[in-house]
């Protein structure tokens, strides 16, 4: 037993030999369940289906990469401007996952960690979202940021209304302390937002926080999107050369 482990061990190693560089901090847009359910001929239900089972793999292939930090956009601001059978689909598929995850995130050392506004979901939701990050708080294993009802520019406006409530003085106002109001405030920026499905926009996804993240896009839609498309990115990543506006020093 022991051997086999070892064996599939250096299998791994011999299909995802090790980067020269992780990035601590990924973002994902996990785009394109819609186009892959029709690609199938599949109601665009099935593709949110897809989409939810494919994170599980996700999340595993993460924390083997050595990512400490995943942030995953799962539900925009502008995402309520779809029919309301969709959303209410979206919505009823959230909560069954939370449930349903929730045991499995907590025994592999996840934290559950909510970025976007509460206010709009349902307060049941709710609940169980402040219950979930409750529980799996001390976790380190990885963070698992959920983007859901989430917009950059709500995001951004609530920190200036909140800096402003707490009666923040104009040269107070600085890069650090409007990240510290950020919903990511204490977190560093993402080194790497994906997109999947080939669209070429970051759909006001961590538009402050992004600022110098570097960012791959694939094709492959959300559902197909495999531990071996996620090494791919980190590998282009790790080809990089991040120079934040200087020079390089040969
Ligand atoms: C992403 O897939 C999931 C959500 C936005 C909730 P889409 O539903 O946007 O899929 P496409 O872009 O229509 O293919
Ligand atoms: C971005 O995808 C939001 C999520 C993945 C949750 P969208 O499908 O909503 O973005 P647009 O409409 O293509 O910009
Ligand atoms: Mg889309």
């Amino acid at each position: 037993m022991a051997g086999n482990i070892e064996a599939a061990k250096k299998s791994d190693i011999d299909k995802w030999p090790p980067l020269e560089k992780t990035p601590y901090h990924v973002g994902i847009i996990m785009d394109g369940n819609g186009r892959w359910a029709k690609s199938k001929r599949l109601p665009r239900a099935a593709g949110h289906k897809q989409g939810a089972e494919n994170l599980r793999q996700i999340l595993e292939s993460s924390v083997d990469f050595g990512i400490k930090i995943l942030t995953i956009y799962a539900f925009s601001t502008e995402n309520w401007n779809r029919p309301k059978a969709e959303v209410r689909g979206l919505m009823n598929l959230f909560d069954y996952y939370f449930g349903r995850e929730l045991n499995e995130l907590h025994k592999n050392g996840v934290q559950l960690r909510h970025i976007g506004q509460m206010a709009g979901i349902k307060p049941g939701m709710q609940d169980k979202i402040r219950r979930a990050v409750e529980e799996t708080r001390n976790n380190q294993r990885l963070i698992l940021n959920v983007a859901f009802n989430y917009g950059g520019r709500a995001e951004i406006v609530n920190a200036v209304r909140a800096i402003i409530k707490d009666g923040v003085l104009p040269e107070q106002v600085t890069d650090d302390l409007i990240s510290q109001y950020l919903y990511t405030g204490g977190l560093p920026d993402p080194d790497l937002i994906i997109r999947t499905s080939g669209e070429f926009r970051i759909s006001n996804f961590l538009i402050w926080q992004s600022a110098y993240a570097e960012y791959y896009i694939t094709p492959t839609y959300w559902p197909n999107f495999n531990k071996d498309a996620l090494y791919k990115a980190l590998k282009a990543y790790s080809e990089r050369n991040r120079r934040y506006g200087r020079v390089d020093q040969d």
